[in-house]
């Protein structure tokens, strides 16, 4: 495997008396699909969000691209090119694409050179040039999200990560709310993503997108690492051994 860009060293939280995640060891490498799987409550989301800045670890360290990113804000793990894509998106309803892909961060212009306003001609141009590179087509630019599809959020979601040169992207459920094309739409996102090396954490309870997309598969039971496996030595059996704990000594 070549160098990892995301080390996450023996993180541990906890909420009260619960153990959320105890000592977690967890790795990613350039242009690697890593699939987080687990029984509701085994840490995922507590996981990613102690990478993402939502969550400080108790113990442990996080390091991205040789920087520690440890106790980070969300703001300044995005800024090291970390995006995380949460199943509620935080995209705004009320704006168009171009406008959804800037957001937080709008290009302005200023008429007469001094009153600034947005620019949402260029943010529209921008934002096509990064669906197009990722073969999304969305008739109407000027549509507000609130009137896209799941699916088409989703790729709202995924231009944003990509505009703004994500070095990681982390998706929580993503295919969750969707209808079946469009999950197939993600997944081919996902791919196009590690196609430019870009590495992706996917969460998902579906195990017929992490068998397709997945190059690694890693499962968490009850705050622990319970396996970590390629893919090509998964079988659907074996993981789900894995995340009930049913696993024979020697497996
Ligand atoms: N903000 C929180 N406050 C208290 N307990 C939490 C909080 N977030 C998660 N937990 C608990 O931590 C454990 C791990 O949760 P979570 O990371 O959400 O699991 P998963 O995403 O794998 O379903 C669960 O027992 C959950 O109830
Ligand atoms: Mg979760």
């Amino acid at each position: 495997m070549s160098d990892p860009i995301l080390q996450v060293r023996k993180v541990s939280k906890y909420f009260g008396g619960l153990t959320a995640l105890n000592e977690v060891d967890f790795e990613v490498s350039r242009g690697e699909v890593v699939a987080l799987l687990g029984d509701n409550g085994a840490g995922k989301s507590t996981l990613i969000k102690c990478i993402s800045g939502v969550y400080r670890p108790d113990h442990g360290a996080v390091f991205f691209d040789g920087n520690e990113i440890t106790g980070h804000s969300t703001s300044e793990v995005r800024s090291r090119g970390i995006e995380t894509i949460y199943q509620d998106l935080a995209l705004a309803e009320n704006l168009d694409v171009g406008a959804n892909v800037f957001l937080g961060k709008e290009k302005l212009k200023y008429l007469f050179g001094f009153i600034p306003v947005t620019d949402d001609d260029y943010m529209r141009k921008e934002a096509v040039k990064v669906l197009d590179r990722l073969d999304i087509h969305i008739p109407s630019l000027r549509q507000k999200l609130v009137n896209l599809s799941g699916g088409q959020r989703q790729a709202v979601a995924i231009a944003r990560a990509m505009y703004w040169n994500a070095q990681l992207v982390i998706m929580d459920e993503p295919t969750a709310a969707l209808g079946v094309p469009e999950q197939r739409k993600v997944l081919s996102l996902i791919r196009s993503l590690r196609e430019q090396s870009i590495p992706v954490i996917l969460i998902s309870h579906t195990m017929q997108d992490v068998m397709t997309v997945a190059d690694r598969i890693v499962i968490m039971r009850r705050g622990n690492v319970a396996a970590n496996v390629m893919r090509s030595d998964a079988t659907e059996e074996l993981i789900v051994k894995h995340i009930v704990g049913s696993v024979e000594a020697g497996e």
